[in-house]
């Protein structure tokens, strides 16, 4: 969340005031959102839920997915990929990234085998994953795909925008996203089978106050249900979302342009899938060796995207020490429609991935940054690409009122 104001406060006084916080009555805010969020995205359909992971698991249900199945997700990704899989009670089998930090298309198809089920290509750090590799593989071999669109909340792939390619896209809304109500999240989907069973995962007493229909038999999901404040507090952000992301992408071309006589010293700009379309919440560059992108991150306020304490596989404790659920007989790496699936995880996996990773410096764009903010980084990024991959002396750079590393993004760097 970039900005929040007067007009979220006024919004959120107004549910308050009319003392109706429950979603299911007239005029709602949540309802509100669902409509003016599924035409912005090009979907069918949006379901708000009370948080991302719980739009994740909704998605999962939504497209049956379920014991017996493997589902791919990458190597780089908050863990509530990978536990929203164990939640449904299928296997996450990790694959790695490639130099977009995105799930790589060629070790997709690598990893799939007679139980693969889905894909997660999950649009890291507003980054956006390669959707036409993925999508043509996943036709050709008869897989679902939900976009995990947690980090990529008003970015595009080619134009179409992301969460609205695949079969569905699970969405957040928490204080780190581009778009926040506090918390939330929710799934977006063109398939009404595919909402109907999300919906009823999400809230199974929703038809106490919606009726019920024919078309699908309820059955007992969790309550993850989104009140009024949220709602209210979304619509107010959604105003905002399209000249934020605007603004951070004529950051980032600046930044790139400013940057780009760098490449001779090797700061390459990370190769991007749409480059032109992705939310830009980050520059990220890729160095040729772990010490210089240290280096780099000592002199300009940046982050290493291995090293930001949550958000890659060996960080994900449950999945690796196989704790998949909250009881034993529950636990999906147990289950007898599990048996014969990929289950083993060895922290030395996904090499490829973890080199990437621990190379890749990311410089965070924001909004609110003025000429003068992208002059200085400009400057400051060559400073510490002289730092880094040419020798300079730390005391031999001039830094230009740097900002620290923003904490809008990162919630803890390790
Ligand atoms: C890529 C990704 N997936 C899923 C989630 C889970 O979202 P939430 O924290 O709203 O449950 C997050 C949140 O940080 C995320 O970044």
């Amino acid at each position: 969340m970039y900005l929040a104001g007067e007009e979220e406060i006024e919004a959120i006084a107004r549910v308050i005031r009319s003392g109706q916080l429950f979603r299911y009555r007239d005029d709602s805010e949540c309802e509100r959102f669902e409509k003016r969020y599924a035409a912005d995205l090009g979907v069918g359909e949006f379901a708000l839920a009370a948080s991302g992971t719980y739009g994740l698991a909704a998605g999962l249900v939504g497209l049956g997915i379920g014991p017996g199945d493997e589902v791919l997700v990458p190597a780089h990704t908050y863990m509530a990929t990978a536990t929203a899989v164990l939640a449904v009670g299928a296997i996450p089998v990790i694959v790695d990234i490639d130099e977009s930090v995105t799930i790589s298309p060629a070790a997709i198809r690598d990893a799939i085998g007679p139980h693969t089920r889905a894909i997660i290509p999950v649009h890291m750090w507003g980054a956006a994953c390669n959707m036409d590799a993925i999508m043509e593989i996943a036709a050709r071999h008869d897989l679902l795909v939900l976009e995990d669109v947690c980090q990529g909340i008003g970015g595009s792939y080619e134009g179409r925008k992301l969460g609205s390619i695949g079969h569905a896209g699970a969405f957040s809304f928490n204080f780190f996203k581009n778009m926040s109500g506090g918390e939330g999240g929710g799934i977006a989907t063109s398939d009404p089978k595919v909402a109907e069973r999300a919906r009823c995962y999400i809230d199974p007493c929703h038809f106490y106050w919606q009726g019920r229909g024919d078309a699908t038999k309820p059955f007992a999901g969790v309550g993850a249900r989104a009140s009024e404040l949220m709602g209210a507090m979304l619509n107010v952000q959604l105003n905002r979302l399209d000249g934020m992301i605007g603004a951070m992408r004529s950051e980032k071309k600046k930044i790139l342009a400013g940057t780009r006589h760098l490449g001779n010293l090797g700061l390459k700009a990370s190769p991007m899938n749409s480059a032109d379309h992705d939310c830009a919440t980050q520059v990220m560059f890729l160095l040729p060796t772990q010490a210089a992108a240290k280096a780099f991150t000592t002199v300009m306020p940046s982050v290493i995207a291995g090293k930001t304490g949550r958000h890659t596989f060996p960080q994900w404790d449950q999945v690796l020490m196989h704790e998949g659920s909250h009881h034993p007989a529950l636990n999906p790496y147990t289950l007898p429609e599990n048996k014969g699936l990929r289950t083993t995880y060895d922290p030395d996996m996904c090499r490829t991935s973890l080199d990437i990773l621990n190379r890749t410096v990311m410089v965070a764009t924001n909004p609110q940054h003025g000429e003068r903010d992208i002059d200085d980084m400009i400057h400051n990024i060559d400073q510490a690409a002289r730092v880094a991959l040419e020798n300079v002396a730390v005391d031999d750079i001039v830094i230009r009122n740097t900002k620290p590393v923003d904490l809008q993004k990162f919630d803890s760097v390790a």
